[in-house]
């Protein structure tokens, strides 16, 4: 049996996320800058790495996997890394196969993902005005995220909305967007604001809209029940009583969950972040590339790996400063 990865603060890692592109087919204003540069492709792992990669970390136990980027579906050729994967939900290694997207590319992909044994998806929305939506991704366009979403639920997956909650952008959308998601059978998850990015121009504390006043403001609506239920993220849930659906929060502000933290992220280059808000990251694109499947190396690498990870972000605004605050983007470690 190969020992579990767990790491110095006795948590195991059962999670993995993938970036599997750092290009997007949007330029969200809290994520990127509308002039962003790219890696060059030749950096990138291949297909084969990432399958390489993945099924090492299904190996040592990690359970869930989830796709990011960027945007997922931009790479070139990514079903045959999902289609890949599948081979270890059919064996069991594996509990979840899943992705977080924009839902740009959602219309195109919906069926082939779905026999890929994906069966729930994460689509990033946080408006459903058309004018805002724009507004917000700078080049996305609603219409093409809502025949995303149509795709999605007709081959039979289940769809959870992903909002950033944003002061004066969608404040004004709280109850629309939750009437809107129930009349569809789609749970959402409200997500604060962190300071990532490049924060020249942008400011995430005038941004910032604490889940704190965002769940009183619900619940001068509805009535909440705190649900036990996990999906293993961070999120936590609550139930509308009024309208059956679940609503999820995550509070990396308000509400620290690191020491629950089940995850580490591996970027499209092949480095492990073992925090999303820490600097702390290991590259396994070396060992990978320098030994062969079964040598060890890459599980040694991993395990090194594991044994560095952090205790938690320092992501704090409480002294009207972003502190804890990260220069990556978000596109680079996938959220
Ligand atoms: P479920 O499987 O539905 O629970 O998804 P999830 O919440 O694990 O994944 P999703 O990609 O929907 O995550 C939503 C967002 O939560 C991410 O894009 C991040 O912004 C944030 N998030 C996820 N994990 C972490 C984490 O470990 N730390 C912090 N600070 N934020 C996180
Ligand atoms: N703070 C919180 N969430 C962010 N995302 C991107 N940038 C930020 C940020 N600065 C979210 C997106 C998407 C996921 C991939 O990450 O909205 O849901
Ligand atoms: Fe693209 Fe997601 Fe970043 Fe928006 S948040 S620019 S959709 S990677």
């Amino acid at each position: 049996m190969t020992a579990p990865l767990i790491d110095p603060f006795q948590r195991a890692v059962t999670y993995l996320r993938v970036s599997v592109t750092d290009r997007c087919d949007f330029r969200c204003v809290y994520c990127m800058s509308e002039n962003m540069t790219f890696l060059p492709k030749k950096e990138l792992l291949t297909l084969e790495e990432l399958d390489r990669m993945c099924s090492t970390f299904i190996r040592l136990g990690v359970r869930k996997l989830r796709i990011t980027g960027g945007e997922p579906l931009v790479r070139r050729g990514i079903m045959t890394f999902f289609d890949g994967m599948k081979r270890h939900l059919d064996s069991g290694d594996l509990d979840e196969l899943t992705l977080t997207t924009n839902g740009s590319q959602l219309h195109k992909f919906a069926g082939d993902l779905w026999k890929a044994g994906v069966r729930r998806v994460n689509i990033s929305l946080d408006t459903i005005d058309p004018d805002k939506f724009a507004e917000i991704t700078r080049w996305g366009r609603l219409e093409q995220v809502l025949r995303g979403i149509d795709a999605a639920q007709e081959v039979g997956m289940r769809v959870k909305i992903n909002a950033v909650a944003l002061k004066g952008f969608n404040e004004d959308e709280l109850f629309t967007l939750a009437e809107w998601c129930a009349s569809r059978d789609m749970d959402m998850t409200w997500i604060e604001v962190m300071p990532m990015g490049d924060l020249g121009n942008e400011d995430r504390l005038d941004q910032y809209w604490s889940l704190k006043d965002l769940r009183a403001r619900l619940a001068e609506r509805y009535t909440l029940t705190d649900l036990a239920e996990r999906s293993g993220g961070p999120a936590r849930y609550v139930r509308l009583e009024e309208t059956g659906q679940k609503i999820g929060f995550i509070t990396p502000l308000t509400h620290n969950f690191c020491e629950s933290c089940n995850r580490v992220r591996l970027t499209c280059t092949g480095q492990l972040y073992m925090c999303l808000g820490q600097e702390d990251m290991a590259d396994l694109r070396a060992p990978l590339r320098a030994s062969a499947e079964g040598e060890g190396q890459l599980e040694e690498a991993i395990r090194a790996a594991i044994n560095l990870k952090p205790k938690g972000h320092d992501f704090d605004y409480s002294r009207q400063r972003t502190d804890g605050q990260m220069s990556r983007h978000m596109s680079h470690t996938g959220g």
